[in-house]
């Protein structure tokens, strides 16, 4: 049986360091790749299909969801990277306090972060909505938990991973009534050493900060030994769920 794989933001950080780990395992026929800049893919395997995709756009959206329904009928493991928590080139950044909000910054977080990848289930339709195996994996963030929050701040990027945790679970509940193969779930992936993570790894433990090959590593055990019984959760690197 052909089994393909859809890695969403495949051309850096993470989720490349995830195609390299779906190219290793030998499990999938296709890998589709995507990125909002698609000569940053890296191609060199045959496997790998290249998808451009946008997930601040609709017309992004639709177009690449359309461009793997011509390759492929089924998706057997799905995975959303996207993540935004700096972006000094659209004036976001964690804010320390309430006053630092503005409606356009939550606009972009939660764009990015939430609404983005769930528009991108509803768009891939068919593709995930079938009766064989499926798992489908959300980057989310521990810093998420509204039980495990100490600290308060960051308040776009908590609570657009929270929201998004949220339709994780929604999304669980709905596909496990005609699939239950499926299993839905949000990942944490550790401290890892990403663009994203640069600005704020002061202060943490050389053992703390993971490369991202070493967090994909975790992150692929994880995913090799979901169970139907864990859909819903939010799952971090070492296998453990996190409080919601
Ligand atoms: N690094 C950490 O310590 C850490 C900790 C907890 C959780 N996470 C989560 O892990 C995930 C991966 O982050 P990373 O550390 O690998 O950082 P990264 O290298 O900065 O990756 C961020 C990803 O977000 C994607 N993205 C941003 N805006 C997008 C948009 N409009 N449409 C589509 N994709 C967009 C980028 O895709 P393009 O390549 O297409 O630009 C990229 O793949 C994020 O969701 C992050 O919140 C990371």
């Amino acid at each position: 049986m052909t089994q393909s794989a859809l890695i969403q933001g495949g051309a850096s950080g993470l989720g490349q360091a995830l195609v390299d780990r779906a190219l290793k395992s030998g499990e999938f026929e296709q890998i589709f790749v995507t990125a909002r800049d698609r000569s940053r893919i890296i191609t060199e395997d045959s496997r790998v299909i290249p998808i451009e995709l946008d997930l601040m756009s609709d017309t992004s959206i639709n177009e690449a969801s359309e461009k793997i329904a011509s390759n492929t009928e089924k998706l057997h493991l799905v995975v959303t990277t996207a993540g935004i928590l700096k972006d000094e080139s659209v004036g976001v950044r964690p804010e320390k306090k309430l006053a630092d909000l503005t409606r356009s910054k939550l606009e972009i977080v939660f764009s990015v972060n939430c609404f983005g990848p769930f528009l991108w289930y509803a768009a891939l339709g068919h593709l995930i909505r079938h009766r064989e195996a499926l798992v489908v994996a959300t980057l989310s963030a521990r810093v998420a938990s509204v039980g495990d929050n100490r600290l308060g701040g960051w308040h776009s990027y908590r609570a657009s991973k929270t929201a998004q945790n949220m339709l994780t679970k929604n999304l669980s509940l709905e596909l496990s009534r005609t699939n239950p193969r499926a299993v839905i779930v949000g990942l944490h992936p550790g401290t890892v050493d990403t663009d994203l993570s640069k600005p704020f790894q002061t202060g943490v433990p050389p053992n703390k900060l993971f490369s991202p090959e070493h967090s994909a590593a975790y992150l692929w055990d994880v995913l090799n030994t979901l169970t139907p019984e864990r859909t819903g959760q939010v799952i971090a690197w070492d296998g453990q769920t996190i409080i919601p």
